[in-house]
């Protein structure tokens, strides 16, 4: 079976002191501990070691990074290197959430860059992918995330793509309050994972753990996460209580 994945994206909120409180009830859940079911914590730069610290007695928690540069070192002030977050044992990244693409001015050519850095220094990338509700209306976002699947990862091998994590995030329910129907969580995922296999072959397709992100909650998740080509959740501002994100880290298959 795939690896299940309930992954938090805090983004840029927490001060330290409430970043300390929401990780040491993470640190506190005791029945989180089955073969194939991870957490996977995405927390401000700054607090980074903080989570590592805290969740390091946590068998299947892991800390993520919500963002790296292209380069290894060098003068690129306030960027973070896949080295560094390997010298901190970080083991996880994101890749091209859709903020970063639409505040940053990430494209898929620079992704494809960033997702070989972060695989070179075994950091796992978790590459976002997702239309906007323009695409969507127009019924084109099969071929819009094919794309992006194709200029941002295919350029791997097969033995480097099964290294990597998909979330899909549809940009029209983030932080919208409005998800996907688990219906449409489905289509796409499958979707996804018949492009994988088009490339790849289904061995490859067969593993590769692809989530679901945009407006997941505790009284959503069970829904969404039973459909079967979801894996899991990537999961904003539900992520920041900690109780609702147990309940679903909890409601994962
Ligand atoms: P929300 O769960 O707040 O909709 O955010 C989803 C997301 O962008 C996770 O990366």
């Amino acid at each position: 079976m795939r690896t299940q994945i309930a992954a938090a994206n805090w983004k840029m909120n927490c001060t330290l002191q409430q970043a300390e409180d929401l990780l040491n009830k993470l640190s506190a859940v005791t029945d989180f501990n089955t073969s194939n079911k991870i957490a996977v914590i995405a927390v401000p730069a700054p607090y980074l070691l903080l989570a590592k610290q805290k969740l390091a007695h946590q068998a299947n928690m892991f800390v993520a990074a919500q963002n790296c540069y292209i380069k290894n070192y060098g003068a690129y002030t306030g960027e973070i290197s896949a080295e560094m977050l390997q010298s901190m044992g970080i083991s996880y990244v994101l890749i091209g959430h859709s903020e970063r693409r639409e505040y940053f001015n990430e494209n898929n050519a620079m992704l494809a860059e960033k997702i070989n850095i972060a695989l070179e220094y075994e950091v796992t990338p978790i590459f976002c992918c997702g239309e906007s509700l323009a695409i969507r209306e127009a019924d084109n976002q099969n071929e819009f995330v094919a794309q992006q699947l194709k200029d941002a990862l295919f350029h791997l091998s097969a033995a480097k793509i099964v290294k990597v994590v998909i979330a899909y995030e549809p940009i029209w329910a983030i932080g919208t309050g409005k998800t996907a129907s688990s219906a449409q969580a489905q289509e796409m995922h499958q979707h996804i994972r018949k492009t994988l296999e088009i490339q790849y072959g289904s061995a490859v397709a067969d593993v590769v753990s692809v989530l679901y992100g945009g407006s997941v909650k505790g009284n959503n998740a069970v829904e969404i996460f039973s459909q079967p080509d979801v894996d899991g959740g990537l999961v904003g501002g539900a992520s920041l209580i900690a109780e609702e994100f147990v309940t679903i880290m909890n409601a994962l298959k």
